[in-house]
């Protein structure tokens, strides 16, 4: 299919997101480094700072036997003040097979799809969405539970979260129970309910008691206004993760990096055996060799 682009989970139906799904974790089980036969170029524009992303979409590419080509603000032409456009009409003149991005500005991975035919994969726009981490979080999620329908609370800064959107999206798509759990400084309600009407906000931590799964958030700093710091403070006393929260032991997801003693204390992180955290790195990767999959098909 011409086209393909993974630039919101909107691109997706339930039936891409589930063969997906399957696709990454057939590659998790089979540990083999799958050469495609075709090289193909990939490259990688990251914006923002990255860890896990950065590094499993490049490890993605190499076991797929792709060029993994990585460019990064310092090392772009954009550091010398060159117009976002005109940095990407470049990199497209090179033609790239598939165009990984990351930025800080929402909705740049669409606007470049549509000024180009090379297929886009966003790797995270500004408060918007990141797709590739909800897919991963699914897959995770379907490992443990196959495809019963559980119940999925996320809580924390939900409106600067691109993964919280991304994940309310996807698992909305795929009929999970939602719980929001949020300040109402961390919240963009009403945009929520336009994507799902039936999500269950609850104000704090003390209502968890039916969850099957939590997934904590991290506070986006860098994306809360100038002269509102102290919202992280308050979060800190009402919702950072203590082991009394977790009496009825749902598991535990964070896309990482974590805020130590912010979202999750350090003996929860440290020590909760029910966490998720590692496995959704580990997933990263093989979900990622599955999207450029799907997208190169
Ligand atoms: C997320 C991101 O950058 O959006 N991290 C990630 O990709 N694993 C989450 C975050 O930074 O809070």
């Amino acid at each position: 299919m011409a086209n393909r682009k993974i630039t919101s989970i909107d691109d997706l139906s339930a039936k891409d997101i589930q063969s997906i799904a399957e696709k990454a974790i057939k590659f998790k089980n089979s540990k083999k480094r799958i050469l495609e036969n075709k090289p193909k170029n990939i490259f990688n524009l990251f914006l923002e700072p990255s860890t896990r992303t950065t590094i499993s979409f490049e490890l993605a590419s190499k076991n797929l036997g792709y060029n993994s080509i990585n460019i990064n603000f310092e090392k772009s032409s954009l550091s010398k003040g060159e117009s976002f456009n005109d940095t990407m009409d470049t990199l497209m003149s090179m033609k790239p097979d598939v165009l990984i991005i990351r930025d800080k500005n929402n909705f740049s991975p669409m606007e470049i799809g549509k000024r180009s035919k090379i297929p886009v994969i966003n790797a995270g726009d500004g408060t918007n969405e990141h797709p590739t981490q909800a897919l991963l979080d699914y897959c995770v999620i379907r490992e443990i539970f196959k495809k019963k329908k559980i119940k999925i609370g996320i809580c924390g800064d939900i409106k600067h979260s691109r993964v919280a959107h991304s994940n309310i999206k996807l698992l909305s798509k795929l009929g999970y129970e939602i719980h929001i759990i949020a300040p109402t400084y961390f919240l963009d309600r009403k945009d929520l309910k336009k994507i799902n009407n039936k999500i269950i906000f609850h104000k704090n931590l003390n209502s968890l008691k039916e969850l099957d799964i939590l997934m904590m958030l991290r506070v986006q700093k860098e994306r809360i206004p100038k002269g509102a710091k102290n919202m992280m403070s308050s979060f800190k006393k009402e919702f950072c993760l203590q082991n009394k929260h977790l009496l009825n032991k749902p598991y535990l997801m964070h896309p990482g990096p974590v805020n130590r003693n912010i979202e999750i204390s350090d003996d929860v992180l440290d020590n909760y055996p029910k966490s998720l955290i590692l496995k959704q790195v580990e997933m990263g990767v093989f979900l990622r060799m599955a999207c450029l999959q799907y997208i190169l098909k």
